[in-house]
């Protein structure tokens, strides 16, 4: 459903003054069962990433300087900041921030269930080190500074298989031009997809784009999961139903100084 007018109450803003951008995925889902939304109202005001007025720049490390309400251990200053835009139910964040304790973790999602999820991973697991936009992670990489992140996921971004829709798509030459600004040298995109034909558009636009470059060396590569990524709720049903997700790395290139 696009987003046109007002947002409804409960609904994540863009911070003021940023550009008005269409979404088109699912804002909201079954209703949220008592537990989660009291989750939602205790622990998002404690891990959610405020953004600052358009134009302004977030200093990521400082969002983990002190600790959330009621954590019980102090998350150190990050050694580095990981992202994962379009987390849904957010058990790889969760994965990847309990084996990376002294890396910070960013998450931005627009359901506001995946959130609510990933808040039940970060009580359940007890993780100091995620911080959380409830909303549009294009929004999050504006207010980002250049060369600030050390790892980005988008794990099986929404398709959008009508031709009509393709504009929709998550992966466009804008937001890698904006991830190659917020990604430092030399670190990874990982991206996957059960979509064949968003595959082949994704390659198009990664293989392209000077600041990216393809770490595969064969289709094992493409063709398997590497160890310390788990699988996602997403790619654990799209295996069910018999399509063969693709895992993509790429590497930031280093700037020409
Ligand atoms: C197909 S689901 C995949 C979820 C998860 N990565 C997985 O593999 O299970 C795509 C997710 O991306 C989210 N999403 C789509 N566009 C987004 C955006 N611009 N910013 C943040 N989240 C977005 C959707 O709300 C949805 O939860």
């Amino acid at each position: 459903m696009a987003r046109h007018g007002s947002p409804r109450h409960g609904e994540p803003r863009p911070p003021p003054g940023a550009p008005r951008r269409a979404f088109y995925g699912r804002r909201r889902g079954r209703r949220l069962r008592p537990g989660l939304k009291a989750l939602l109202e205790e622990l998002l005001p404690r891990f959610a990433v405020i953004l600052p007025e358009a134009g302004g720049t977030l200093d990521p490390a400082a969002l983990f300087d002190s600790p959330p309400q009621g954590c019980p251990v102090a998350a150190p200053r990050p050694e580095g900041i990981w992202l994962e835009i379009g987390f849904g139910a957010g058990e790889h964040l969760a994965w990847q921030a309990e084996r990376h304790p002294g890396a910070g973790f960013l998450g931005a999602e627009c359901f506001v269930n995946g959130v609510a999820g990933l808040l039940r991973e970060v009580r359940e697991r007890g993780l100091a080190n995620v911080r959380i936009h409830h909303g549009d992670g294009r929004d999050l990489l504006d207010a980002l500074p250049q060369g600030s992140l050390d790892r980005v996921f988008i794990l099986f971004p929404d398709p959008w298989p009508k031709a009509r829709h393709h504009k929709r798509r998550l992966i466009r030459d804008d937001t890698l031009d904006r991830l190659a600004e917020v990604m430092k040298d030399g670190v990874e995109l990982r991206l996957a997809t059960d979509d064949m034909d968003y595959l082949s558009w994704m390659l198009e636009r990664l293989i392209r784009h000077p600041a990216f470059e393809w770490l595969a060396r064969g289709p094992r590569d493409w063709r398997e999961r590497p160890a310390d990524w788990p699988p996602t709720r997403y790619e654990i049903k799209a295996l069910d139903q018999g399509r063969r997700p693709i895992y993509l790395r790429f590497r930031r290139r280093r700037r020409r100084r």
